[in-house]
């Protein structure tokens, strides 16, 4: 058993100041590069490919309102393109899935962090080998502060912290396995947690946020945490999502969580000194395959003082102002579907260049767009790129919203087999075409990505 990896915080390399504007841009350099690392102490290293050479990345922490341009030089061997998920970054830095930089190049990628505090993530984007790409540990952190945020005394430094659970599955000779010619999932029997199978973490009888992500290629998690290994159930608030701060937070006993999502929860562990917490995963959920681990995640053991009483109050009843949404907007219609042996978004995939942009809003505007699971085969967890988007209804599956996915703004939302989900979002703030896809990233390289363009004026 080991201790739960934490990933260095990334620093700037150098601040300079835009010119017309006055502005202050910090400058970072992150070079993508293979690495061995030790999974099992009897087993031989596993080769990999990280950021900066670790796996997960180091973590981007970014306060709103201050630019960034971090420089990705690709010294790997295979195509990169990074895309940072949960930013509505300009078209040409977004990681179009085309747009990869080959081996010995490098690109300079600017970022806005304009908006409102969140939880994002980075990952590798580049065409038909995004899932591989992400689980051979292209992969990290990009967390987005604010001031509204600071405010409301939430546990902070130690005590916020960033879980990224993923799911593998290792040789004999202890190298990574990935099936390159399956097209339906990678479900993986080893999960992880910051790249380190079943991790204990030391934590003190207090509150703590946990930021949670799915990073996991195809599998998705139903998580709950439990007294001892699976003592009872352990309830907690769910503050945020994908696109930041609920409204106000959620009382729950677990979160569903599918590939791409990310939510946030508050956990206060002053009840449990001395005793061992167990964050685990239901088994037989959807279509994921199980094994004989596959329903525990980790451990916190919960020490016997605390060090530091700050920010350890009650979670505030009001975390964030969350727009009502538009009662009226232009409807679009989009099925997510295999036909022919081929993951298709209304019967179009990336390879099909001439059609893959299937829509264009028009900048500024509220569209509603209905997502249906066209023949019921499947899980797609679908991830709109630029925007964030509300969940309005959810119909046929589990035929009900959960509290937790109506509270905030999301940018994946869980499509599973039989729904019909509707989102709303708004088109803005950029023109420009930009990726929507399934967040099976199994799905998503066997053509499940296409595309829409921003536009001024309506067409
Ligand atoms: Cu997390 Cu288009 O991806
Ligand atoms: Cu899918």
């Amino acid at each position: 058993e080991y201790p739960l990896p934490i990933s260095p915080v990334k620093d700037s390399k150098l601040t300079y100041t835009n010119e017309s504007s006055g502005a202050l841009i910090d400058y970072y350099e992150v070079e993508v590069k293979t690495l061995k690392k030790q999974i099992y102490p009897n087993l031989p290293e596993c080769d990999m490919i990280g950021y900066d050479g670790i796996t997960p990345g180091p973590t981007f922490v970014m306060r709103q309102g201050r630019e960034a341009v971090v420089r990705f030089t690709n010294n790997g061997p295979t195509n990169v393109s990074v895309h940072v998920h949960g930013q509505y970054n300009r078209a040409p830095f977004d990681g179009w899935a085309a747009d990869y930089a080959l081996p010995g190049q490098y690109k300079d990628y600017y970022y806005p962090n304009a908006q409102n505090a969140r939880t994002i993530w980075y990952h590798d984007h580049t065409e038909f080998v995004t899932g591989e790409h992400t689980y051979q540990g292209q992969e990290g952190f990009y967390i987005i502060t604010d001031p509204e945020e600071q405010a409301l005394g939430l546990p902070s430094g130690k005590y916020d912290v960033a879980l990224g659970l993923a799911s593998r599955v290792y040789r004999a000779n202890g190298s990574l396995w990935y099936e390159t010619n399956n097209d339906v999932g990678l479900w993986g029997d080893i999960i992880q947690v910051n790249g380190q199978p079943w991790p204990y973490f030391e934590v003190e009888p207090r509150k703590y946020r946990l930021r949670l992500l799915n990073g996991a290629v195809s599998r998705t998690f139903h998580l709950s945490f439990h007294e001892g290994l699976d003592g009872e159930v352990v309830s907690f608030y769910a503050i945020a999502s994908d696109s930041g701060l609920f409204s106000h937070p959620v009382n729950t006993d677990s979160i569903a969580i599918s590939m791409g999502e990310r939510y946030e929860a508050v956990v206060d562990f002053s009840k449990y000194a001395g005793h061992n917490i167990t964050l685990r995963n239901s088994r037989g959920l959807g279509e994921n395959v199980d094994y004989a681990a596959t329903d525990l995640v980790m451990r916190f053991v919960v020490g016997g003082s605390v060090s530091d009483d700050t920010n350890n109050g009650d979670v505030p009843s009001d975390l964030h102002y969350i727009p009502p949404p538009p009662t009226s907007a232009p409807a679009k219609d989009f099925t997510f579907e295999r036909i022919d042996s081929e993951w298709l978004i209304n019967g179009v995939g990336f390879t099909d260049v001439e059609n893959r942009i299937l829509t264009r809003p028009q900048r500024g505007a509220d569209e509603i767009w209905t997502l249906h699971n066209g023949n019921g085969n499947g899980t797609h967890p679908v991830h709109i790129h630029l925007v964030d988007f509300q969940v309005l209804s959810r119909t046929g599956g589990r035929n009900t919203v959960l509290p937790y996915e109506s509270a905030g703004m999301k940018d994946v939302v869980w499509l599973a087999g039989g729904e019909t989900i509707q989102v709303v979002a708004r088109y803005a703030p950029w023109d420009g075409i930009y990726m929507f896809h399934c967040h099976n990233l199994v799905h998503e390289d066997h053509d499940m990505l296409v595309a829409f363009n921003v536009t001024q004026l309506e067409k």
